[in-house]
């Protein structure tokens, strides 16, 4: 049995328990948060887990081998030094840190104690998701054109990190591993209305090596919820709805054909003409699964294994990159950012 220590326990934090708690090979033996009611909420909900709010002591409980990171991005790099410097593996939660330079110095640290530092992009952990990157990665769709990303709710609204950070993280992590490729640039442009200086809506647009654009747009401010994303290929497309359960999934036999033909009114030139095949739509059986669950358990098989995770630090540092990139343009009206490689 691993025994793991939950670092925050808001909105997202008890989802972690649950997975780590209520698991064959793992218990959590801490929660630890620095808001006592959040506490009350663990000790109502999960008895036999102890409560601290004191990181420091329980990093010092030779016990735990594995602490998970579910607290406001701008904490994560703090808490996540301190519990791979007192030998912990660490499971943070999506994004890795606010800037690039924490991203890369928790990864070299990661790397330096010899332990498993894995960020939860949650998505590449998603059994549709895997399942489209299989259509793509197989020339299903051909050549992929574009791919367009909408991520929208009402709220939660952060006060530490913008709409691109706390809701374009997941599609920046899903179109990277679809793509097997990093972000080459990006142009955004973003509103902020809530609170001065964060953005809660950002338009985007990300150049992919191959001449691949991959176009989001992520708000909190938004009265539907909405998970919907187009892979335009050259000989077919697919749409991924997450909020679809039975059917998150849609491959359409669509595409256009160039057919070079003598128009006969036009001069003597040759011109395309273009053919569209609007064939039929296959939604394929996607097993069902919990993305967090497997997540967790890929964690846990990483600590056992010493494997590198799916999303290590190498893709938590790309995505902040991307997003640190995205900000830029924003500040800066939408200019076009290079991406580091
Ligand atoms: N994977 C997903 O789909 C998903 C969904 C929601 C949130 N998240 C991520 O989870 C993280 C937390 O989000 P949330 O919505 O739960 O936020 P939240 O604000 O609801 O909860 C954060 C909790 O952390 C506690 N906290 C803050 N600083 C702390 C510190 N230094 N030490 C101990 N506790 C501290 C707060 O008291 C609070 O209870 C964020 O990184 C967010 O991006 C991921």
């Amino acid at each position: 049995m691993i025994k793991v220590a939950v670092v925050g326990a808001g909105h997202w934090g008890p989802n972690l328990i649950g997975n780590f708690h209520n698991h064959g090979n793992s218990e959590v033996a801490w929660v630890v948060d620095q808001n006592e009611s959040r506490l009350n909420v663990v000790r109502t909900r999960f008895p036999d887990i102890k409560v601290s709010s004191d990181l420091a002591s329980v990093l010092d409980d030779p016990n735990v081998e594995a602490v998970v990171v579910a607290t406001p991005t701008t904490t994560h790099y703090d808490i996540t030094t301190a519990a791979l410097r007192a030998g912990k593996h660490v499971l943070v939660e999506k994004p890795l840190a606010d800037t690039v330079e924490k991203t890369i110095a928790m990864h070299e640290l990661a790397q330096q104690v010899g332990k498993i530092l894995m960020v939860g992009h949650v998505f590449v952990y998603n059994a549709a998701a895997q399942l489209a990157k299989q259509y793509i990665t197989n020339q299903e769709l051909g050549r992929v054109y574009y791919i367009s990303m909408v991520r929208t709710n009402l709220g939660p609204i952060r006060v530490d990190v913008n709409a691109a950070f706390d809701l374009a993280a997941h599609d920046i992590s899903l179109a990277s591993y679809w793509l097997d490729a990093e972000p080459l640039s990006v142009a955004a442009t973003g509103g902020a209305w809530i609170n001065k200086g964060i953005e809660d809506a950002i338009f985007a647009t990300i150049r992919y090596p191959n001449d691949i654009l991959v176009n989001l747009h992520a708000s909190w401010l938004n009265p539907v919820k909405t998970r919907d994303i187009r892979v335009v290929g050259d000989k077919r497309m697919l749409t991924f709805d997450d909020v679809n359960a039975s059917e998150p999934l849609r491959i359409f036999d669509k595409h256009v054909d160039d057919e070079v033909a003598q128009v006969p009114f036009v001069d003597s030139i040759a011109s395309f003409r273009m053919t569209v095949r609007d064939g039929d739509i296959k939604v394929p059986r996607v097993p069902t699964s919990q993305p967090l669950k497997v997540e967790c358990d890929h964690f846990l098989d990483c600590i056992v294994s010493g494997a590198a995770p799916m999303s290590g630090g190498p893709e938590g540092i790309s995505v902040v990159k991307t997003l640190v990139a995205m900000s830029r343009s924003m500040a800066e009206k939408g200019r076009e950012v290079e991406i580091d490689a």
